[in-house]
C-alpha cells in the first residue's frame, strides 16, 4: 500500500497516521529590537503510515525530518495542518486524550548512550512506562520486562545490569525494549542505526522487521542514509527543506526515481546506482539554501542541474507521475529511462 493511496484501499487496515499538509513554523528572535523571523521547518507534508508498514522519511541534514518526528510523536503541536493519531485528531484533542494517545507512539533515538539514564538497571528502565502509566504491580512489570528482554534478542540476566555494560548494539535494543513496554502502535525512530557500526546496523534493523512483523507495529522511520532505507521501508518520502519533493513505495522510487534530488541521492549511495541513473546528470553540488531565506520557486532549483527559469520562479505542486508523487517541473523526462538494477 503507498503512501499516496491512502484513502483508496477498502480491504487494508486503517492508517496508524494520518498527516495532511503538515507544517511547523518556528519564530527566531535574532535581536531584541528585531521582529522574530519565521522557520518554515516543515512546509506542508501529507502522508499515511498503516500497521505493519514502514514509512522512511529521508533528506539532508536540516530539512526537517526530527521536526515531523516530534509533530507526530506529541511532542510538539504543529503550526498547521491536520494530524490524526489511531483514528483521533491531535489537533482538537484535549490534553487528557492527547495523554491517552501518547502510549500509542514511542520514540526510538539515535543516540542509544544518551537516552539510557546510567543509573538505571535495565529491569528498572524497562518497567519505569509500567510503573507511570499503568496499575500493575511489581511482579507483573518484571515479568513483561523479561520477557521483552527476549523478544528484542537480549538475555535474563541482562534485567540486573547497567546500561554501560552493553554494547552500541545492546543498547539500542534496550531502547526498543523500552518504548515497547506500553504496546505502541506507532514507532518513531529518529536515526535508529546511524550511530551504530554497520555490521551492528544489520543486526538491529533485521531485529526491527522482525518486531514489526510479529506486532504488526507501524514505523516512521527517519534516516538520512538511503542504504538503510532499501532494508528497511515499504514506502519513502524524500525531503528538502521542508517540502516532499517525491514520495511513493520503495520499489517504484528506487528502480525510476524522478526527482533529480531523489536522483542525486540515490546515485551518491553506494551499491545503488545503476544503468538508470547514469544519464541522469544528477549530482548534488553547492550548498544547501537557509531555511530563513528559501529560495522562489522551485525548494531545489539552486542546487539542480536541470533547472529553467520556471523552476526558479514557480513552486511545483507534488502531483502524481508515474505510480508515485513527485514535485517537480522536469520529472516527466526520467518516465522513459531505464530502471535502476540493484
Ligand atoms: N526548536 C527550533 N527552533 C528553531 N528552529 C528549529 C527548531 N528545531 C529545528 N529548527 C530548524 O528547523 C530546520 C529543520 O530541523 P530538523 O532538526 O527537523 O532537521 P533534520 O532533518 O532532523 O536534520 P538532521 O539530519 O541534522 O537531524 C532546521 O533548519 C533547524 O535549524
Ligand atoms: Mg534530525
Amino acid at each position: 500500500m503507498s503512501a499516496m493511496s491512502a484513502s483508496s484501499g477498502t480491504s487494508s487496515p486503517a492508517p496508524v497516521v494520518i498527516a495532511k499538509d503538515l507544517r511547523q513554523v518556528y519564530a527566531i528572535r535574532r535581536g531584541i529590537m528585531r521582529e522574530p523571523d519565521h522557520l518554515q521547518a516543515v512546509g506542508g507534508v501529507s502522508f499515511s503510515v498503516f500497521p505493519g508498514k514502514t514509512l522512511a522519511v529521508v533528506g539532508e541534514s536540516g530539512c526537517g525530518k526530527s521536526t515531523l518526528a516530534r509533530m507526530i510523536s506529541l511532542i510538539e503541536k504543529p503550526t498547521g495542518g491536520e494530524l490524526d493519531l489511531a483514528g483521533v485528531n491531535v489537533v482538537t484533542a484535549n490534553d487528557d486524550a492527547r495523554h491517552a494517545l501518547r502510549q500509542s507512539v514511542q520514540l526510538v533515538f539515535q543516540n542509544p548512550y544518551g537516552s539510557l539514564n546510567p543509573r538505571k538497571k535495565i529491569g528498572a528502565i524497562l518497567e519505569a512506562p509500567l510503573e507511570i502509566n499503568t496499575t500493575l504491580p511489581a511482579a507483573e512489570r518484571a515479568e513483561k520486562a523479561r520477557s521483552m528482554l527476549s523478544l528484542v534478542g537480549l538475555r535474563p540476566e541482562h534485567y540486573d545490569r547497567y546500561p554501560h555494560m552493553f554494547s552500541g548494539g545492546q543498547r539500542q535494543r534496550i531502547a526498543i525494549a523500552r518504548a515497547l513496554m506500553l504496546q505502541p502502535k506507532l514507532v518513531v525512530a529518529d536515526e535508529p542505526v546511524s550511530a551504530l557500526d554497520v555490521s551492528i546496523q544489520a543486526q538491529v534493523l533485521n531485529l526491527l522487521a522482525d518486531l514489526q512483523e510479529e506486532l504488526g507495529l507501524a514505523y516512521l522511520f527517519i534516516s538520512h542514509d538511503l542504504g538503510v532505507v532499501r532494508h528497511i521501508a515499504h514506502d519513502v518520502l524524500v525531503m528538502y527543506l521542508g517540502h516532499a519533493v517525491e514520495q511513493g513505495d520503495k520499489k517504484t522510487l528506487f528502480s525510476r526515481p524522478l526527482h533529480p534530488y531523489t536522483r542525486a541521492l540515490l546515485a551518491s549511495t553506494p551499491g545503488i546506482v545503476g544503468s538508470g541513473m547514469a544519464s541522469s546528470r544528477t549530482v548534488l553540488t553547492g550548498e544547501l539554501p537557509s531555511p530563513l531565506n528559501p529560495p522562489s520557486g522551485c525548494v531545489f532549483s539552486t542546487r539542480c542541474p536541470l533547472a529553467t527559469s520556471k523552476c526558479r520562479s514557480e513552486r511545483p505542486v507534488l502531483r502524481e507521475l508515474a505510480g508515485r508523487l513527485v514535485a517537480c517541473h522536469e520529472a516527466d523526462q526520467f518516465t522513459q529511462t531505464a530502471a535502476v538494477q540493484h
